[in-house]
């Protein structure tokens, strides 16, 4: 395929997460040809003109430098700072003011002021993307296939990390060797305490369920418990499975670990797949479960988006 349009990307963030779309884009023949035109780092920021080949470590990188002001989309994969977001907040907030599109895979701005920078997108008319979990679908049926339906209930187990710890221990590894597979799969967040501590779940919770109702939830509304102190063998002697489980109930949101037994659905996850069953008065239950974690799956998960913001879907045929 011929590439069709050219998109100037500005880059906030370098690391793991925009090294993998890097490296998968030019192994896709998407009809899209990525410049690379600003890039923030912690030492600064970088403007020009490069291919999606770049070396971003031999960018000079210096303090005082706008990255986002040639760009036609910022993509925002700095590390997730709760509560406020900073410094993503504001640099979101700024390109959407500018007209610029954005595709954000960091929750911090999101469960910061998922409102606002959804209002300054609708009054600039620039389009705001957000990817918060890799592959997995769940937050697109949240925004999207649940649009006008009444959500009552919902309840996830939507971190990888936690769901592959969990399952290690099952099998007989130490808390330690499983976290150790975890980041080693690079899966796990920059900070890992995150997916442990139970904030990366709440944070998806927070996002999915303002996203479908309307809400407003922070991260202080949510009582959160993680998995430090799970005990595996409770879960073998019953013949039931630990989950980190965030659950709202159609007034607030907890997140704790929790034992399924072989009934239900979210016994039936193992390693790094997740789960999300969604519970609504006018479309019923709905639950999706499964999708691969990692590093070249971010990157088609990115991907999906740069293609759903830019590239108009071919009209289905039914016969
Ligand atoms: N949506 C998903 O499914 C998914 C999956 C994985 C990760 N993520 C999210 O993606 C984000 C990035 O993850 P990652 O693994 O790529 O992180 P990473 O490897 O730690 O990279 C973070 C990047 O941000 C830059 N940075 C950090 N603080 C900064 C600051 N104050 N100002 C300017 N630049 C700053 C770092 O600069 P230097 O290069 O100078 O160090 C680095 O380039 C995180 O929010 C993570 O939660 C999302």
């Amino acid at each position: 395929m011929t590439s069709e349009r050219t998109l100037r990307v500005a880059f906030l963030g370098a690391g793991n997460v925009v090294r993998g779309l890097l490296e998968y884009w030019p192994k896709r023949d998407f009809p899209i040809d990525l410049r690379v035109v600003g890039v923030l780092r912690r030492s600064g920021a970088w403007r020009g003109e490069e291919t999606v080949a770049l070396d971003l470590d031999a960018l000079a990188c210096e303090p005082g430098v706008d990255p986002i002001q040639d760009a036609d989309v910022v993509i925002e994969a700095l590390p997730s700072v709760y509560p406020d977001g900073a410094p993503a907040t504001r640099l979101l907030k700024s390109a959407l003011e500018g007209g610029i599109d954005v595709l954000t895979v960091n929750k911090g701005p999101l469960v910061a002021a998922y409102r606002d920078l959804n209002s300054q997108a609708q009054a600039s008319g620039a389009k705001f993307h957000f990817c918060i979990d890799g592959v997995f679908p769940a937050v697109n049926t949240a925004v999207r296939d649940l649009r006008g339906a009444t959500l009552t209930r919902m309840r996830a187990a939507a971190n990888s990390t936690t769901n592959l710890i969990l399952t290690e221990m099952e099998a007989g590894r130490t808390f330690d060797e499983s976290l150790a597979k975890a980041v080693a799969m690079e899966i796990a967040e920059p900070d890992p305490d995150q997916d442990i501590e139970g904030i990366d779940t709440a944070a998806k919770m927070i996002i999915m369920v303002n996203a479908a109702t309307g809400s407003n939830f922070h991260l202080d509304d949510v009582r959160i418990q993680g998995i430090r102190d799970v005990d595996p063998r409770v879960a073998i002697d019953s013949g039931r499975a630990w989950k980190l489980v965030g659950v709202y109930d159609g007034e607030s949101i907890q997140v704790g670990p929790k034992l399924y037994s072989k009934d239900d659905p979210f016994h039936g996850i193992r390693g790094t797949e997740k789960i999300v069953e969604f519970e609504t008065v006018e479309m019923g239950k709905i639950t999706i479960m499964g999708g691969a974690s990692g590093r070249m799956e971010m990157a088609a998960a990115i991907a999906r988006e740069i293609l759903n913001m830019y590239v108009p879907q071919e009209t289905a045929v039914i016969d």
